[in-house]
């Protein structure tokens, strides 16, 4: 048996919220969908007519939107009502790391959670199923249930309202989330209720071929989702240990993860070194799982995973001191062209981006930084490294510790005496460096972060080079 679902209410209009409703919307047209939001700002752009201002950048996410958007997806701030008429709700809603209180620096902060749970009991009619999308600690759906039962006990009789909790976690990786979303490796449902787990199925059911939808108890469900975060950071960080060692030993840390990754057991992905994992969700579910083992009274357990973030703040450092060290030991009043600051390529996203901490490093050096992204705009920029951006356009101007954002590659390259790539865009792997060269300051370096480029492109160049994990350089 499943409970018929004719209306979804999806609160949190984010990165996950948006696009996951997209694809059901488009997969499911029967389903009207309504996406609410605290935030006016965010709902207004998920509303724009120009589809290059939604406030997600994700590839086919434009052309889903024009799809659905008026016909059975809508965009809104009115919580109550689309509350009041769904038959399942998602919570979507952000679970950053608390910063004050018990678990400060480690737990998630549940307040958003809690304050949709509070919402739902307050609003929700008849049956309503809840689902949580949102990344959560064990066991947070046995709180949502406990708010929503002290609801349902206290409701009259006339209003008769139930509910039941179901764990669906989210998969899809930024920049290819649309792709991942309609193609996913897995859908994970946790859940006690099994017509209820059996409804959501049947949504899924739409696209996802059935051997791919995985049904688990809640807490399996909640554990699983931190689990392979965690799983594909150490990933990450393994691999960047083994760059910096390449650096010393004079291997290639390209062709260490081509040799390792073809072993069948380990596999070939996740293996490329880079300036360090960033996003929202990596350092954040990673140390709340540290804060539930410490809880546990399981401190080796706690400190295994807590050197896998260690070693990424480790790893921006050691990126950002080498250069320095590169350029005769000082960068003060260089021009230092930042290629990207993306936490990775194909998004819009800087929450946690390498980039952050590397800009800073070279802020407090003395360096004026010439930023280049193609989806990130200058505004986000300041917000990131909580300095105003100095528009001038001659470097000779710019003033020490300052940095200022360019439209177009070679402006930022223009004069400069590094160029240093943080982000994999594309556009950085197609550039002519024998003219990037001539725009240059001579001596010139490249330090490609990201190691996408090919040394023979560079070899006829006047440019000294520096690629991560390539010892023979
Ligand atoms: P986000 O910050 O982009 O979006 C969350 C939205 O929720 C915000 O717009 C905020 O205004 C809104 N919100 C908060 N409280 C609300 C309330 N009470 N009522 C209405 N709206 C409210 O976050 P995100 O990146 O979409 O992540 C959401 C969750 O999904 C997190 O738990 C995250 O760990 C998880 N997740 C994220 C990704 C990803 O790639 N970003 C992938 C998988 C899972
Ligand atoms: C990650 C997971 O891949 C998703 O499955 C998960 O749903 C999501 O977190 C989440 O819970 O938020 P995301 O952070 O969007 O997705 O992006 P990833 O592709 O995982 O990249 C994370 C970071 O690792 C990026 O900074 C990326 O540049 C870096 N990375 C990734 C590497 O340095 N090397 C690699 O080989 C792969």
């Amino acid at each position: 048996m499943t409970f018929e679902v004719k209306k979804i209410c999806c609160i949190g209009a984010g990165y996950v919220g948006g696009p996951t409703m997209a694809v059901i919307a488009d997969k499911c047209p029967y389903i009207t969908i309504n996406v609410v939001d605290l935030n006016q700002e965010r709902i207004k752009l998920w509303n724009h007519s120009d589809l290059n201002k939604l406030p997600v950048y994700e590839t086919g996410l434009d052309r889903l939107i024009e799809r659905c958007r008026g016909k059975n997806l809508h965009f809104s701030t009115k919580i109550r009502e689309n509350i009041e008429e769904a038959d399942m709700i998602f919570i979507s809603v952000n679970t950053p790391t608390k910063n004050k209180g018990l678990g400060a620096g480690k737990a998630s902060d549940l307040k958003w959670v809690e304050g949709c749970a509070r919402d739902v009991a307050k609003f929700a009619k008849g049956h309503t199923i809840v689902v949580e999308k949102s990344t959560l600690p064990v066991k947070t759906a046995e709180a949502i249930k406990i708010i929503l039962t002290a609801a349902q006990k206290s409701s009259n009789s006339e209003k008769k309202i139930s509910f039941d909790v179901l764990s669906n976690p989210e998969f899809l990786a930024e920049g290819t989330a649309i792709k991942d979303l309609e193609k996913p490796d897995r859908v994970l449902i946790g859940g006690e209720n099994i017509n209820a787990i059996n409804s959501l199925s049947k949504i899924y059911g739409n696209w996802v071929p059935k051997n791919k939808i995985i049904h688990t108890n809640i807490w399996s469900s909640e554990l699983a989702k931190l689990t392979a975060n965690a799983f594909l950071a150490q990933r990450v960080s393994s691999i960047n240990s083994i760059a910096a060692l390449c650096e010393k030993t004079g291997a290639d840390v390209r062709e260490v993860s081509k040799a390792v990754g073809t072993d069948s057991r380990i596999g070939c992905k996740f293996l490329n070194s880079g300036p360090g994992f960033g996003g929202s969700c990596f350092k954040k579910d990673i140390l709340n799982l540290v804060y539930i083992a410490n809880h546990f009274g399981l401190k080796e357990v706690a400190d295994f995973w807590e050197n896998v973030v260690d070693f990424n703040t480790f790893n921006q450092t050691r990126i950002s001191q080498l250069i320095v060290k590169k350029l005769f030991g000082t960068i003060s009043g260089k021009k230092i062209s930042i290629l990207g600051f993306a936490f990775k390529a194909n998004t819009n996203d800087t929450r946690e981006s390498p980039a952050i901490n590397i800009c800073k490093d070279f802020l407090e050096e003395g360096a004026h930084l010439s930023i280049h992204d193609p989806k990130v705009s200058s505004l986000q920029i300041e917000k990131d490294l909580g300095i105003e951006e100095q528009k001038t356009t001659q470097s000779n101007l710019a003033s020490e510790g300052s940095w200022c954002f360019k439209e177009k590659i070679t402006d930022a390259i223009e004069g400069a005496d590094a160029i240093v790539i943080l982000t994999e865009w594309d556009e950085y792997k197609k550039l002519d460096w024998d003219k990037v060269s001539t725009l240059m300051r001579k001596p010139s370096w490249l330090f490609d972060a990201r190691g996408i480029i090919s040394k023979i492109n560079i070899e006829k160049t006047n440019l000294n080079f520096w690629s991560i994990g390539d010892g023979s350089l």
